[in-house]
């Protein structure tokens, strides 16, 4: 109950306005330095802004699949990894936008997830704790196919890991 608290007050601080600014958590190619970032900067998308990298509370498998080497956090929690990613702030035209790039719902889905923050933004003047708990969106793959959890798995998502299966961009 407590934490709950702890959480609902960190949650309004970071979004004053909550209706308007929705948390998501990026592990694959939205992220910092991976191929499809410079969506998340591109302001005809919408708003995102950096707020803390963090890491799943439970484990989840995290597989690279398809011709293109796409990631897919697959929604079974208790296998894989504690997957390493990053938390965003994203307004409701960047989260329409997300939508649409993740073909939600047909390809990914839009699940809320428990996270641990691993470091606040020291630039930020509501700096999360590090440890802290937050729930966040995260997009998971919609169909779980039994193959793709005979696949490996990753703790951190780089396309160019030495798993060197980079990411081709789908046409
Ligand atoms: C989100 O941010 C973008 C870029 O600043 C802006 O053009 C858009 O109007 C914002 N959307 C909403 C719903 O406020």
């Amino acid at each position: 109950m407590k934490g709950s608290i702890i959480l609902s007050i960190i949650v309004s601080v970071i979004c004053p306005v909550v209706h308007m600014w929705t948390p998501v958590f990026m592990y694959g190619t939205l992220k910092k330095g991976q191929p499809n970032y410079f969506r998340m900067e591109d302001t005809a998308n919408g708003e995102a802004e950096f707020i803390a990298c963090a890491r799943t509370v439970e484990k989840y498998p995290l597989v690279i699949d398809t011709e293109y080497n796409i990631p897919f956090l697959l929604n079974v929690p208790g296998k894989g990894h504690h997957v390493y990613g990053e938390i965003y702030r994203v307004n409701q035209t960047m989260l329409d936008f997300l939508d649409k790039f993740e073909e939600c719902p047909e390809w990914y889905q839009r699940i809320k997830i428990q996270l641990e923050v691993q470091d606040g933004d020291g630039e930020r003047e509501n700096k999360l704790e590090s440890g802290s708990i937050m729930e966040t969106e995260v997009y998971v793959k919609t169909k779980c196919e039994p193959e793709l959890l005979q696949k490996p798995t990753y703790e951190r998502y780089d396309t160019n890991g030495d798993h060197g299966l980079k990411y081709k961009e789908p046409e």
